[in-house]
């Protein structure tokens, strides 16, 4: 009898998923970095540059719960004892509390098999930096962003905060394009980004859809700097 080689290596590559109860798909990582979008808000392929995710830099073929300098894995992922592959990823992927309840990743997951094995493709070409073209971050920000982050160290000067004063229920912002704003101090976030992409200290920036709304937030390089920044002058 007369096997055709690759059709067994087909068929025994496809096993293991099939297990699983997918679908057999062939992943493509050009299109994989289109689904990837939905992953940008969370994750960078950037190696070291953590967001509410791990950077996703080297995960296909690691051990989970395991990229260098993440601090907010959960207990459970770093129990799981998964590898990373083709067959472990598409399970996580279509449903990541049914396969480590318990997890931190608060994604639903894809239910598209082809969309599933596209991303995981790209993922194993991004680990082998064979990536195609990284997607843009999108949104108002979008000149600034680098692997889906804001880089704040090239704020313009209208997010670029001069001075922060407190009065009653109001912060007064001043930004370096000479406006001043004030807002209800319920609609104003005050954060911390201490990355590299985190604003210089001493230099504060603004981000938001303007100043009004509650959706303003103004990102400090440490706690430590935010009390001292904040004058409190009050006159009325
Ligand atoms: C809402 C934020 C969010 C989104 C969206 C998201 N993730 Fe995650 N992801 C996380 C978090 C948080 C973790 C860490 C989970 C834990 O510790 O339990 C994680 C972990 C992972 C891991 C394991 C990494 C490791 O180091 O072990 C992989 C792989 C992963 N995500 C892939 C994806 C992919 C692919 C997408 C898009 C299809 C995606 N994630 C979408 C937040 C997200």
């Amino acid at each position: 009898m007369i096997l055709d080689r690759d059709l067994v290596r087909a068929v025994v590559l496809c096993a293991g998923v099939l297990v699983s109860g997918a679908v057999c798909a062939e992943g493509d990582a050009t299109r994989g970095a289109q689904v990837f979008r939905a992953c940008t808000p969370c994750h960078s392929t950037v190696p070291g540059r953590h967001m509410t995710g791990p950077s996703l830099a080297h995960a296909w073929g690691r051990k989970a719960a395991t990229a260098p300098g993440f601090t907010r894995y959960s207990d459970a992922l770093r129990e799981s004892h998964l590898t990373w592959d083709d067959a472990t990823l598409d399970r996580w992927l279509t449903d990541p509390a049914k396969l480590v309840p318990g997890t931190a990743m608060a994604f639903p997951g894809l239910k598209d098999a082809q969309a599933r094995a596209d991303v995981i493709a790209y993922l194993h070409a991004v680990s082998e930096g064979k990536a195609p073209a990284a997607p843009k971050g999108g949104g108002m920000m979008g000149g600034m962003m680098g692997g889906g982050k804001i880089d704040l160290r090239k704020a313009p000067p209208a997010g670029q905060v001069t001075r922060l004063t407190h009065c009653k229920d109001t912060y007064t912002v001043t930004t370096a394009d000479g406006r001043v704003e004030k807002v209800w101090e319920f609609n104003l976030r005050l954060k911390t980004d201490s990355s590299d992409l985190g604003p210089r200290e001493g230099h504060p920036v603004a981000i938001g859809a303007g100043m009004q709304g509650d959706r303003a937030s103004i990102v400090f390089a440490k706690p430590a700097e935010i009390s001292p920044f904040i004058g409190a002058e009050c006159r009325r």
